[in-house]
């Protein structure tokens, strides 16, 4: 790609958040030189460390950065110190308010295995090798965001909260996935449950019209919920992209993303329309670890190179650093949550690894 300008807003967050951040910014600026692009970072406050700096999980000055930003990468928010339940604001408050101040209406997690960490999945061999699912979540929809509420009392009360999707909304998620797939197999599968919900049975014609009319060439086909969640587990291999609902996706993610084994491994994605898009690791601020120079930065790493492809349409890039990974794995080196209890090295020797894969 001809050589682009972008500024990177950095949220290092808490816990391990500021360890892992700085590795993957090392390896984005490696790329930059390589490529000849100028990536200009700056860094800013979110989560718990936003609060005891100025009182707010989301500072105006961090939402207003994150704004004029081509994309931004976030480390983890959250800790226990700030888990005091009569606190008045917590640091995942943050995290829920830039999504929504950015219109980040899809959350993309790729499953991917690395072969040289086959052993971790809890899955045989066989049915696992070979797994490398996108899925695309909606993520401001749904019954998550319906109307909610309560009526009569004691032994008679009963909730409701209503599961709400417009034509629009699932327009844009299923084109955002079926563009993803183009760039991959070319296979899309949506997931729905509409034998029995009415949201469902809309999602399902509107994603069929999209995909006749823009994406003919994309192979396409739909799956009910509850059978997906048992190929996930049984033949996860058969599977490229998948496009689902906000309640669907949360569940059939946290499912997916523990077919590798390896926490440490996973980026995700969370993108609007047009704006910048939003990448972090799908794990959180391991306070168990934090400051010890022993977290696994490849999740934050990997998810700056999916921050390349998706904001930035520097795909090559993004499969230099992906293939960087994938080699210093091979090499043998584990960070101690990949080595099962063999030798292991820490964050910053970890980057390095990957650094010295850049170079070559
Ligand atoms: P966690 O993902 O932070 O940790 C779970 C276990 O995995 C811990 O033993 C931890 O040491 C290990 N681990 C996680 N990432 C690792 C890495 N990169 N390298 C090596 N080991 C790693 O989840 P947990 O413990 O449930 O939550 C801790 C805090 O993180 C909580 O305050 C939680 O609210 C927050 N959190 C934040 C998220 C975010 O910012 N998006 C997501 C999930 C949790
Ligand atoms: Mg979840």
């Amino acid at each position: 790609a001809s050589p682009l300008k972008a500024k990177i807003v950095l949220l290092p967050g808490d816990g391990i958040g500021p360890e892992i951040v700085a590795q993957a910014q090392r390896v984005l600026e490696a790329v930059a030189s390589r490529f000849g692009h100028e990536f200009e970072f700056s860094s800013h406050l979110i989560g718990g460390i936003a609060i005891d700096t100025c009182g707010d999980p989301l500072p105006d000055e961090t939402v207003a950065a994150c704004k004029e930003s081509s994309a931004i990468l976030l480390g983890a928010v959250g800790g226990p110190k700030w888990d005091d339940p009569s606190a008045k604001t917590r640091p995942e408050a943050g995290l829920l308010k830039i999504r929504k101040e950015l219109g980040l209406f899809a959350n993309l997690r790729p499953i991917r295995l690395f072969d040289q960490l086959i052993d971790a999945s809890p899955l045989k061999r066989e049915i696992i090798e070979g797994t490398d699912i996108l899925f695309f979540r909606e993520l401001t929809g749904g019954i998550y965001f319906g109307e909610s509420g309560r009526e009569g009392s004691g032994d008679t009360e009963s909730a409701y909260q209503k599961m709400i999707y417009s034509v629009p909304e699932v327009q844009r998620i299923v084109r955002l996935a079926a563009k993803a797939a183009r760039n991959r197999e070319n296979r899309l599968t949506s997931v729905d449950k509409a034998n029995v919900l009415e949201p469902s049975r809309l999602w399902r014609s509107v994603a069929a019209k999209v995909m006749a009319d823009e994406f003919p060439d994309v192979e396409y086909d739909v799956v009910l919920v509850d059978s997906m969640a048992m190929h996930l587990i049984n033949r996860p291999k058969d599977f490229d992209v998948v496009v689902t609902g906000n309640m669907f996706g949360d569940i059939l993610t946290d499912e997916a993303s523990m077919l590798p084994g390896s926490l440490g491994m996973l980026p995700s994605a969370s993108l609007g329309d047009g704006g910048p898009g939003l990448y972090e690791p799908i794990h959180g601020s391991a306070p168990d670890i934090a400051g010890k120079g022993i977290a696994n930065p490849l999740a934050t790493i990997l998810a700056s190179a999916m921050l390349l492809r998706h904001s930035l349409g520097l795909g090559e890039e993004a499969e230099l650093i992906e293939t960087a990974v994938e080699s210093v794995l091979a090499d043998g080196h584990r960070t101690a949550d990949l080595a099962r209890g063999g030798a292991s090295i820490g964050t910053e020797a970890m980057g390095d690894a990957v650094m010295k894969h850049l170079a070559n």
